[in-house]
């Protein structure tokens, strides 16, 4: 069996953190979204995975390489242009070949990883498709499905007016050859994309067996803001800490923090789960629950919490409590200490502030 990320697209709901950077490697946790699509798909026992990439491939490129660092073979496939997920398949048939395969948003976290999902594939040699859903409250919201009495799959629907079900989908999909036939013959929808839900209902009517894999536990989709601060809270709650960093002595960090290599924890309070990236330092500061501050950030005589900070940011002399808040990479907040005082501070395009 084989892999598929999609890691193309434009990324526009995240604007402005993603006009520069490839959304996928935003660090939950400390760790590239993609980074842990990649580890998930190889503790299920999968190797050689495609990457479909688009304008950010440089990048992704460097980040991951030719992916024997994580113990798997990386092979990229270039997309001139977000043109569907479904079109992301057609462009990877040749490296699909007539290999079954996971396909797997480059934007997605999902709790346990998908080793049952591969089994449960790889057990039923008749099916020619599986796909992941999870039971949501608000299914007007997602792609939803129906299924018949033998619980298959028979239809898919678009944030349904309607739901027949609360199971939506999740953007993990398991797929034979057979979706090449379905690739091929759907037309690009409203929004000129290759729908991947026309390519499984494609299937569905030609008698293909389209069949559900119901995932328990949390799953996220990482496209918006909240939804990243979301996943970035989650991720840390399950991470098993570790201190490699150095802590002072007039320093209180409790249980469930991980401070990485080269961070340095000067007068300040780190309360967990929360991560301390390499190189950075914290001084004279508080760093509450649920806080990922990445590599070579300074934060100082400063509060933060429910956060994430990117690389090479700095956070000084902030008289109120910075909270839910996603900093961006060569970030600078800080207040002027002499008169006239004042907040100073180095904003990308369209960044959003509150200040008291
Ligand atoms: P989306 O979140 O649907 O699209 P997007 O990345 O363009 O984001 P936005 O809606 O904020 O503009 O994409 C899901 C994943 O699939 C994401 O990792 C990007 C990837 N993708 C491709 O690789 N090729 C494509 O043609 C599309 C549409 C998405």
């Amino acid at each position: 069996m084989k892999g598929l990320i999609l890691s193309g697209g434009k990324g526009t709901r995240l604007y402005p953190l993603t006009y520069t950077r490839a959304k996928q490697l935003i660090p939950v946790a400390n760790k590239p979204i993609l980074v842990r699509v990649i580890e998930t798909i190889r503790d299920a026992g999968i190797t050689e995975i495609g990457i479909v990439i688009g304008d950010t491939g440089p990048e992704i490129r460097e980040a991951v390489g030719d992916g024997s660092q994580f113990g798997v073979a990386v092979t990229y496939i270039p997309q001139d242009a977000p043109r569907g997920l479904a079109h992301a398949v057609k462009i990877a048939r040749d490296f699909l070949g007539d290999d079954r395969f996971v396909m797997f948003l480059g934007d997605n976290v999902i709790q346990g990883g998908i080793s049952a999902l591969i089994r449960d594939f790889a057990g039923h040699t008749d099916w020619n498709s599986q796909i992941v859903l999870t039971e949501v409250e608000q299914p007007e919201r997602y792609g939803v499905a129906r299924l018949n009495d033998e619980g298959r799959i028979v239809q898919l629907i678009e944030k349904p007016k309607d739901p027949p079900s609360n199971l939506a989908l999740v953007g993990i999909y398991m797929f034979d050859h057979h979706i090449f036939e379905a690739t091929d013959a759907i037309q690009p929808s409203w929004r000129n994309e290759l729908e991947i839900t026309d390519a499984i209902q494609w299937l569905v009517e030609h008698a293909y067996m389209v069949f559900p894999h119901v995932h328990r536990g949390w799953w996220i989709d990482t496209g918006e803001a909240g939804e990243l601060l979301r996943a970035n809270g989650l991720v840390l709650d399950e991470l098993v800490p570790e201190i490699r960093g150095t802590v002072d002595d007039q320093s209180q960090v409790d249980s469930r923090v991980t401070i990485e290599e080269g961070a340095e924890i000067i007068n300040s309070v780190i309360r967990g789960p929360a991560i301390i990236g390499q190189n950075t330092r914290i001084v004279d500061s508080y760093v509450g629950p649920f806080s990922s501050i990445y590599h070579n950030v300074v934060i100082e005589n400063s509060e933060i919490q429910g956060s994430m900070v990117l690389e090479h940011s700095s956070i000084r002399d902030i008289p109120t409590r910075i909270e839910d808040s996603l900093i961006g990479r060569h970030a600078e907040v800080t207040i002027a200490t002499l008169r006239p005082k004042a907040i100073k501070m180095h904003l990308g395009d369209h960044s959003r502030l509150g200040l008291l």
